[in-house]
């Protein structure tokens, strides 16, 4: 039986990836990696794995290993903005707890990395706020990744402003 994607998900667009790499070299990464720059937030649902599989004439196990294996596909949904707050030795000591903290109290989402959590996405879809632990740029602490640029030194005033004005619809500076 055919699977059925969500109604977001182009199939005439994801046929068409899968018909560009199918039995070529790397074909289930490459699939992978524009059918989750696909999806209006930018993430693998259950329903297009399962499809992938599929017209690959894979098992969906094998499929699933490869998105759960490299961090750079995602299985939730995305916000419309991703930022990043490395939670790493140096970053800590330069007070990377307490951005955490800000975010959390100026997006609303109070709590969501009590438990440990790495990754968490607003309501309404429009922030990602994940962790890391290390970016590799410790002498710079604290660091924080928006919408994949670097920004070093950070605090949290400059911190409140970027958020401000992506939640406008601005540019990050
Ligand atoms: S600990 Fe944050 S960049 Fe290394």
């Amino acid at each position: 039986m055919k699977a059925v994607l969500e109604k977001d998900v182009d199939t005439k667009s994801l046929d068409k990836i899968i018909g560009k790499y199918k039995g070529g070299p790397g074909d289930v990464l490459c699939i992978l990696e524009e059918a989750q720059e696909l999806h209006r937030h930018k993430y693998l649902p259950r329903e297009t794995l399962e499809y992938i599989a599929e017209n690959l004439d894979l098992p969906a196990s094998k499929i699933y290993s490869v998105a759960t294996f490299y961090a750079f596909f995602n299985l939730k949904p995305q916000g419309e903005h991703s930022i990043i707050v490395c939670r790493g030795t140096a970053c800590h000591t330069k007070g990377s707890k307490a951005l955490l903290e800000h975010l959390e109290g100026i997006l609303k989402i109070r709590g969501a990395f009590d438990e440990g959590e790495s990754f968490y996405t607003t309501p309404d879809n429009k922030f990602t706020v994940r962790t890391v632990a290390c970016f590799g740029q410790c002498a710079l602490a604290p660091v924080v990744v928006v919408d994949g640029k670097i920004f070093v030194h950070m605090d949290t005033g400059r911190l409140s402003r970027m958020v401000k004005e992506l939640s406008r619809g601005g540019k990050k500076k």
